[in-house]
C-alpha cells in the first residue's frame, strides 16, 4: 500500500492488518505474510475520519424554518414560538424506535460516503425519561451495526420541554435525579452534554448537570459559546471535559484554561455558516495552544450536512485552519474530542479504520468545496465503501 500520512514515516508503503487492527507499517519486502493484499497505488490513505459532534437520533425536517430563518427571523424568535428544538422533539418523540433507527442508519452511511469511521451521537431530542433513554438506546443499537463506531453523549439539557415551560429548575432537576440515573442504569451513555448558552441552559444549571453526569462516571462535553460566553470553556476545563464545542464566543481565559486542562476545541462550521455567524478564529486557540478538532454537527436546525470534509473546508476558509489543522482536526484531535481510543491514527495496535481517496493531494480534501467522496472506506480491517471514481479535485 502506498500511504500518505503524517504520522507515519513516509518510505513506510505497507500496512499490515491482523483481526481488525494494524499489525505492520513499513517496506512492503519486509511485510509478514499476506494472505490478501490490496494495492492503493497512487491514492490517499488517512485512518477514518472521526466526527466528535452530532445529533444522529431525529425525526422530521426543519426545511420549513430554514427558509423563514434565511428571510431574516431569528433563530431564538423561532424558538421562544415552540419550534426550533421543540418542533424536533415533537417529531422524535412521535417516530417508533424502528424508523429512528433507520434515519440515523441513513446518516451514519451518509457520514461514512466521506470517509468517516467513527462518529459521536448525542440524544437532545426526546427531553425525558422514556425519550431520552430511547435515542441513546438507538444510538447503541446503531454502533452495532457495524457501519462506524459510535460514542454516545447523553444531552437531556439540550432544552426545556414544552411541558416544563417556566420550571426550568425543575427540569434541571429531572435531568439529574431521573433521566441521568436511567441513562446510568442501562449503561447508555459515554459522556454528559450540555448546551449551555444564552437562551439554554446557565452556567449554573450546566455544573450542576456536567458535576453529576461526572460522579456517576460519564466523560464531560459542552456546547459553549455559541451565541454568547457564559464562561462555559473555563467550566469545561476546570470539570476536564474532553472537548468545548461551537467557541464562537470566548475569551483568552477560557481559552488559556481550555490548552491547560487539554480539552480539545470542536468548531462547527455548519452551525456558523446556516446561522450566518462569524466563525471563530483558529489563530487565537492556536496561539493559546488549544488543540482543535472540526464536526459536522448534523442536526436538522443548524447543520443539515453530513460532510465532514465540507466542513473542514470552511475551517480553512472561515476560520483560518491551516490545511494540516483541518485534517489532524477531522482525524487525531477529533478522536481526542470525541474520546475514543485507538482510531484517528495509523499506528501499530489502533483500529484498522482507513479512509482512501483518488485525490491528486492531501490539501485537495479541503480545497475541494464539499465535492470529495472517499473512494473506500476500511472499518476494522473490513472494506465497507468501494468505488471505482476518481476525485474531480
Ligand atoms: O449544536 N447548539 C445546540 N444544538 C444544536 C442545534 C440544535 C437544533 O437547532 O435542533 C447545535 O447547533
Ligand atoms: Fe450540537
Amino acid at each position: 500500500m502506498v500511504r500518505c500520512d503524517t504520522d507515519v514515516d513516509e518510505r513506510d508503503e505497507a500496512i499490515g492488518i491482523r483481526d481488525g487492527r494494524i499489525a505492520y507499517l513499513g517496506a512492503a519486502m519486509n511485510a509478514p505474510d499476506a494472505s490478501a493484499t490490496l494495492d492503493l497505488a497512487g491514492r490517499l490513505v488517512l485512518p477514518g475520519l472521526v466526527d466528535p459532534h452530532t445529533h444522529l437520533v431525529f425525526a422530521g425536517s426543519r426545511a420549513d424554518e430554514f427558509a423563514r430563518r434565511m428571510r431574516g427571523v431569528d433563530y431564538h424568535t423561532i424558538a421562544a414560538e415552540g419550534g426550533g428544538i421543540a418542533s424536533t422533539v415533537r417529531a422524535t418523540r412521535n417516530a417508533s424506535d424502528a424508523e429512528l433507527l433507520d434515519l440515523a442508519q441513513t446518516r451514519a452511511e451518509a457520514l461514512r460516503e466521506h470517509g468517516v469511521t467513527s462518529v459521536e451521537v448525542k440524544s437532545g431530542y426526546g427531553l425525558d425519561t422514556e425519550n431520552e433513554t430511547r435515542l441513546l438506546r438507538v444510538a447503541r443499537e446503531l454502533g452495532q451495526l457495524g457501519i462506524v463506531r459510535v460514542t454516545t453523549s447523553f444531552l437531556g439539557a439540550h432544552a426545556v420541554p414544552p411541558e416544563h415551560k417556566g420550571d426550568r429548575a425543575g427540569y434541571v432537576r429531572s435531568v439529574i435525579d431521573e433521566q441521568l440515573p436511567a441513562v446510568v442504569a442501562e449503561n447508555l451513555a459515554d459522556a454528559i452534554d450540555v448546551y449551555c448558552d444564552e437562551g439554554a441552559f446557565s452556567l449554573d444549571e450546566a455544573r450542576a448537570i456536567l458535576e453529576a453526569g461526572r460522579a456517576a462516571g460519564l466523560r464531560v462535553r459542552a456546547h459553549v459559546g455559541q451565541f454568547a460566553d457564559l464562561g462555559g470553556a473555563e467550566l469545561a476545563a476546570e470539570l476536564g471535559a474532553c472537548s468545548a464545542d461551537h467557541l464562537e464566543q470566548v475569551s483568552d481565559a477560557g481559552l488559556h484554561a481550555m490548552a491547560a486542562a487539554g480539552t480539545v476545541a470542536v468548531f462547527l462550521p455548519g452551525a456558523w455558516r446556516t446561522l450566518r455567524q462569524a466563525a471563530p478564529r483558529a489563530e487565537r486557540f492556536r496561539d493559546a495552544g488549544v488543540t482543535m478538532a472540526i464536526g459536522t454537527d448534523l442536526n436538522p436546525g443548524t447543520s443539515p450536512t453530513s460532510n465532514l470534509l465540507l466542513c473542514a473546508a470552511l475551517a480553512v476558509r472561515d476560520a483560518g485552519m491551516s490545511a494540516d489543522e483541518a485534517l489532524l482536526g477531522i482525524t487525531r484531535h477529533a478522536a481526542r474530542a470525541a474520546g475514543i481510543d485507538d482510531v484517528g491514527s495509523i499506528r501499530v495496535g489502533a483500529h484498522a479504520d482507513l479512509a482512501i481517496y483518488a485525490v491528486q493531494s492531501a490539501s485537495s480534501l479541503t480545497y475541494a468545496l464539499g465535492g470529495v467522496r472517499a473512494n473506500a472506506v476500511m472499518l476494522g480491517g473490513r472494506m465497507v465503501v468501494e468505488r471505482a471514481s476518481r476525485s474531480l479535485w
